[in-house]
């Protein structure tokens, strides 16, 4: 379903292929499994078809289709129906409608009291619910797994509601997911067809000719890959759940005119401030109106002395990637715990970044929520911390001993961006 504007031409899909259920992991497979941690880029993983991370990178990733059967077997949705429809109904949840009565597609906007809804009696409808990682643990859990692609990619995680015959239409997206069945089956079609045409006069983003290429129907635990800009259709079959992972990839002209944006407000475009453009040589004019060819000179040449380096293009990405959604809130405690406090439970149980928090590095800098800082004095423990999203207690023990570590995450923490206790 698409979330975001084309920004790239129709590609070409190959076949996709079908990969085999799960093998028994090893230990380490099985473990991870078992936490909800991304499998070890060289692990082979049921969750890839027994592919590991780096064999499905270089062999799939933002190249062809993949199915694979029982990627998670045994899974239950993370929410119930009712739970994704009390989702539905928060001013801060993206949610849409969508119905296919008597042939006929229409769109709707959340948020949606549980009476605006159809029946679950009624067929041919579906509730897309975006974002259920920023409001649900074990939503986020689920999204974790698939932490093998960098946090700089990863979008969020959508979990659509249909009753039998429910789907949004043949359609493409510009990003690439998972789609992973959760609840229920839904039949999914694909076609490697170079025409995205749409369909006009409907208010959702409807392929005009859809030829179909290959077809599965996914049961829970089933999962399928898809790249960018490749056509496909999911109709459920009888009431179906299905969560769908998907990766952000900004366009090349969001980027640019972020970036400048970035710079300007970050002073590099400025000049010193007493700087003003000047024109003592200016004639007078009998053609008022004109444009002077010296102001457009003079301002080129100032223009021409904007300079950037990675450094700048860094900071810029790190910050822009790690912005939390407009909609995003954080919680703050009400009534938060003392540092002294605070050091004690966690070092009790730990602490973990709060589900809504995005924290990305480099060699030079963090960015949290997209706020910059430097690493040099955070080193040795926060890219630990990005990577893993949590700091055991026996960790934050060791750690506890340097207070400029426990006076941050304090902070952190009564912002609402750090909890006390890893999860479950
Ligand atoms: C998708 O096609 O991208 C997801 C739609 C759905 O889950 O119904
Ligand atoms: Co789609």
């Amino acid at each position: 379903m698409p979330r975001r504007p084309l920004d790239h031409p129709a590609g070409t899909a190959e076949a996709a292929v079908a990969v085999p259920g799960p093998r028994a992991g090893s230990s380490t497979a099985r473990r991870a499994e078992a936490l909800s941690l991304p499998p070890s880029p060289d692990q082979p993983t049921p969750l890839l078809g027994n592919l590991s991370p780096s064999q499905f990178m270089r062999r799939y990733w933002q190249k062809k289709p993949l199915l694979i059967r029982q990627a998670i077997p045994q899974i239950a949705a993370p929410l119930s129906r009712d739970e994704l429809f009390d989702l539905a109904g928060l001013d801060d949840v993206e949610a849409r409608l969508i119905t296919h009565f008597r042939n006929k597609w229409q769109l709707e906007h959340g948020p949606f009291e549980p009476d605006e809804l159809p029946s679950v009696k009624q067929r041919a409808w579906t509730l897309l619910v975006q974002g259920v990682d920023l409001h649900d643990d074990r939503a986020r859990a689920l999204l974790d797994r698939f932490r093998f692609v960098p946090d700089a990619r990863l979008d969020d995680l959508m979990i659509s509601y249909a009753t039998d015959g429910g789907g949004v239409g043949p359609h493409f997206d510009s990003y690439d997911v998972f789609l992973l069945q959760v609840h229920g089956k839904r039949r999914w079609r694909i076609g490697a067809q170079r025409d995205l045409s749409l369909q006009e006069g409907v208010p959702l983003k409807i392929l005009q000719h859809f030829e179909c290429d290959e077809e599965w129907l996914l049961e829970p635990g089933d999962m399928l890959y898809l790249p960018p800009h490749l056509a496909h259709g999911g109709i459920a079959e009888g009431e179906c759940m299905t969560c769908s992972i998907g990766f952000r990839a900004p366009s090349h002209s969001e980027l640019t005119s972020q970036f400048l944006y970035h710079l300007a407000e970050s002073g590099q475009t400025s000049g010193s401030a007493g700087d003003l453009y000047r024109d003592p040589q200016q004639p007078a004019v009998a053609h008022p109106g004109e444009l002077p060819a010296a102001l457009v000179a003079q301002v080129s040449k100032t223009l021409a002395k904007i300079r950037w380096d990675e450094r700048d293009i860094a900071s810029f990405l790190g910050s822009y990637l790690s912005e939390p959604k407009p909609s995003v809130v954080f919680d703050p405690p009400a009534r938060p715990f003392s540092e002294q406090r605070f050091i004690a439970l966690a070092g009790k149980s730990g602490v973990r970044l709060d589900r809504k928090t995005l924290l990305l590095y480099d060699r030079r800098a963090y960015f949290m929520n997209g706020e910059e800082n430097s690493l040099a004095n955070v080193k040795k423990w926060l890219p630990e911390f990005a990577d893993n999203r949590s700091l055991s207690a026996k960790r934050f023990v060791t750690l506890s001993g340097d207070s400029s570590v426990t006076a941050l995450l304090h902070e952190w923490y009564c912002a609402g961006w750090v909890q006390v206790g890893e999860l479950a």
